[in-house]
């Protein structure tokens, strides 16, 4: 009877591995699987196993997991001081989470809606709540118009959110790897906001490329933008500390002195929405960092996903800023800094116009012109 039981759960496991599933799964699989070793080494999917193994080595279940219809987020706002743990279990406090950046970095804030759309019932008005948690970032809509066309087709929502997060998981590697071949040995990188794994729930974007160069044994150095109000800088060390990449924190306005001293060879920056005519938004203070860039003739490297990409938006006038709450200016975790009554305007993000960008780097490779990403899906000019 136990070895009918042990049957019938190892196949539906190994049935699931068929699409995505978390390592833990993986783990119960082979466990169970050892139990049961004759039976199950008819395993198609190798390939997809073997993707899921290689990012073992960024533990993606810290930063986005989706387990028995609940979605369990590393806590941003706590890191890197404290490492906790959201759960959602309604599309409102996936919503929530998005809004008040628990999970913040436009790939990350994609897949987690993808997952908001599974907890959700009702598609319409569940994919309207997690449009409208923050506008800038187009990986929010992308991710969820293409739910809601999957489960148009009958598609299993909780099978298509975890290819989505998987297909980011390929892309951002094959980006990392991109932008890595930009990076020479002895090189000095300066990172602006974060654009990591935990940016991504997978390798990273622009600090992915910093990553996988270190990785490759080269010797390099990092200058972190601290990136105020929020302090992305602080996840972005972090991320660098784990990964043991030689590194220092600069206050952004130190940029373009360091720039002018010769301290740095390249820029990377991550994106929230990249346009038709290559103008594109990111977090505030790139596009100032763009102009010294080119005046320092730096190169300035923009890395994004496909999923990064709007191709509906002419330009750059057509990108609705998020503009937020005055107190993340005011304050400084939770602690008034400035005299009663000032105000503050916090604009979240910024543009950058197409003719600062010195190449793109995607998952299809480096790209002097956004055209050329364009060929890649067919996108007519
Ligand atoms: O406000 P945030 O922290 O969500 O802003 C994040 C950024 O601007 C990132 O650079 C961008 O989303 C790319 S993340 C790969």
């Amino acid at each position: 009877m136990k070895m009918v039981r042990e049957l019938r759960k190892s196949l539906s496991i190994w049935r699931k591995i068929r699409t995505f599933c978390s390592v833990h799964e993986v783990i119960e699989a082979l466990r169970r699987t050892l139990w049961l070793l004759p039976l199950q080494f008819r395993y198609k999917n190798r390939r997809k196993l073997n993707s899921l193994i290689i990012c073992s080595d960024i533990n993606l279940m810290e930063i986005i997991e989706f387990k028995n219809n609940e979605l369990i987020l590393i806590d941003q706002t706590k890191l890197p001081l404290s490492e906790e743990y959201v759960t959602c279990r309604t599309v409102e406090e996936v919503a929530s989470a998005i809004k008040t950046m628990v999970v913040r970095g436009a790939p990350a804030i994609g897949i987690t809606a993808a997952y908001g759309m599974v907890i959700g019932k009702d598609p319409k008005n569940d994919s309207e709540t997690l449009k409208q948690a923050r506008p800038t970032a187009v990986d929010l809509s992308n991710a969820v118009n293409y739910m809601l066309r999957e489960i148009k087709e009958g598609k299993n929502p909780e099978i298509a959110a975890r290819e989505w997060h998987q297909k980011i998981i390929e892309k951002t590697k094959k980006i990392s790897e991109n932008g890595a071949s930009l990076i020479k040995s002895g090189d000095t990188v300066l990172l602006h906001c974060n654009a990591g794994p935990l940016a991504t729930g997978a390798y990273g974007t622009s600090l992915g490329a910093a990553l996988a160069a270190h990785k490759q044994g080269k010797k390099i150095f990092v200058y972190v933008d601290e990136t105020r109000p929020r302090f992305q800088g602080a996840l972005t060390s972090w991320e660098l500390k784990k990964a043991g990449v030689p590194h220092k924190v600069i206050v952004d306005s130190s940029a373009g002195a360091l720039m002018r001293m010769g301290k740095v060879n390249c820029i990377m920056v991550g994106a929230d929405r990249i346009v038709k005519n290559g103008d594109f938004a990111n977090k505030i203070g790139t596009y100032p960092l763009s102009i010294l860039a080119k005046e320092n003739k730096i190169p300035f490297y923009v890395l994004a996903p496909i999923s990064t990409f709007d191709f509906k938006a002419k330009n750059g006038k057509q990108i609705v800023i998020e503009e937020r709450n005055g107190k993340e200016v005011l304050e400084i975790q939770g602690k008034r800094i400035y005299a009663e009554g000032i105000e503050a305007t916090n604009l979240a993000f910024d543009v950058t116009p197409k003719k600062y960008v010195s190449a793109y780097i995607t998952e299809f490779g480096v790209h002097k012109k956004v055209l050329e990403v364009k060929d890649h899906l067919g996108v007519k000019s």
